[in-house]
């Protein structure tokens, strides 16, 4: 398994494949890694001849320090987890002064609005950071493809706009949602749930599917917000902080349903303190 520290050591084995004129593959991720995380990186080896997953927990897209202290860190457990879906992949582990060797210092984009709204609005700086250290990222692997999940609604648009903004040659390669059995959509937080209560959070995606049925049904889209709401607070301890009909580019929230195909239901849930995310399509 090729693990890299420092940007000098991964850049060495880079310049390699690029001198081979080898597809690169970017996968970015937080650790704490899961089947969806394994989902991104399983696509971009089918479609690159070289693939750099980085494990990074940054700093400066958290605007709550005890989120950012609360956030699970198994770097062994994840290097082994990689290790079993291929030991080509390269791991990029960098050290926060790698990432900001000038102190942490987030950039300020024009993201068209997007930052705006929903996690934007709860969590003030939030897409800065992640624009910051993924600009950062794209900087140093230089990849000719990378992979994002749609789980993450909101950061694929952003990142998507980055890339325009930017005029960087990267093609996003957004991806379907991962979810357990029970239906909760996989993510690093969960691991802060007990076992029932995970079970219990799969009432978000059974709230939005009822949604999706309703829109079949014909019902008013505000008649339909209010049910699932209601769905979700009847568990303890729950509290919805948006459940919203958008425009899947825009992120503009939708009064009226013109069309399907580019309308998603977004939605972000305080479930027993944890904040957990989810989206569906029409
Ligand atoms: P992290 O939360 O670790 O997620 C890394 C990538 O995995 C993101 O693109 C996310 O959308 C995707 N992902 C997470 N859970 C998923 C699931 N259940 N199904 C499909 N994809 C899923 O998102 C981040 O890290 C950070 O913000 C990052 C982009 C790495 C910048 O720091």
């Amino acid at each position: 398994m090729n693990v890299f520290t420092s940007e000098k050591s991964l850049n060495e084995r880079l310049s390699f494949s690029r001198e081979q004129g080898n597809s690169l593959g970017l996968v970015p991720t937080m650790g704490a890694l899961h089947q969806g995380h394994l989902s991104l990186v399983a696509q971009a080896l089918k479609e690159n001849n070289t693939v750099v997953v980085s494990i990074f927990v940054n700093p400066t897209q958290f605007n709550n320090a005890l989120d950012l202290a609360q956030y699970p860190q198994q770097l062994t457990s994840d290097i082994a987890l990689l290790k079993t879906i291929s030991d080509e992949l390269l791991i990029f582990t960098p050290t926060t002064q790698e990432m900001y060797p000038e102190g942490l210092n987030t950039k300020t984009y024009a993201f068209n609005g997007l930052d705006r709204r929903w996690e934007g609005a709860d969590r003030p700086g939030h897409f800065m950071g992640v624009g910051t250290i993924v600009e950062k990222l794209f900087a140093l692997v230089r990849p000719s493809r990378a992979y994002f999940g749609q789980k993450d609604f909101q950061q694929l648009a952003i990142i998507r706009e980055l890339v325009r903004l930017k005029s960087l040659p990267i093609t996003i390669v957004g991806c379907p949602i991962v979810r357990e059995s029970y239906g909760l959509a996989m993510s690093s937080r969960n691991e802060r749930l007990k076992p029932q209560e995970r079970e219990a959070a799969s009432v978000i995606y059974k709230a939005l599917q009822m949604a999706v049925k309703k829109v079949s049904a014909k019902k008013p889209l505000n008649e339909i917000t209010r049910a699932a709401v209601k769905k979700i607070h009847a568990v303890e301890n729950t509290s919805v902080f948006y459940f919203e009909f958008v425009n899947a580019d825009t992120l503009e929230p939708l009064e009226k349903l013109t069309t399907l195909e580019n309308t998603r239901i977004i939605t972000a849930v305080d479930f027993k303190g944890v904040r957990l995310l989810d989206n569906i399509g029409l």
